[in-house]
């Protein structure tokens, strides 16, 4: 799985990293991916996380 978060697009409401916390996380008001492996076989997630994003910063792939 890859996830992509345009830095650029987030606005900071740190909706992704409530949805799904072991998979987001808010490093200076953005987003970014935890890299730590707890994402793998978590597609689902993470895409639901994407899908409520209001500015759809995230994708998954
Ligand atoms: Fe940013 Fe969207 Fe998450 S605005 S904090 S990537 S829900």
């Amino acid at each position: 799985m890859k996830i992509i978060i345009d830095a650029d697009a987030c606005i900071g409401c740190g909706l992704c990293a409530q949805v799904a916390p072991d998979i987001y996380e808010m490093q200076q008001d953005k987003a970014v991916p935890i890299r730590s492996g707890m994402q793998d076989g978590r597609k689902e997630e993470a895409e639901n996380a994407a899908e409520q994003c209001p500015v759809n910063a995230i994708s998954v792939s």
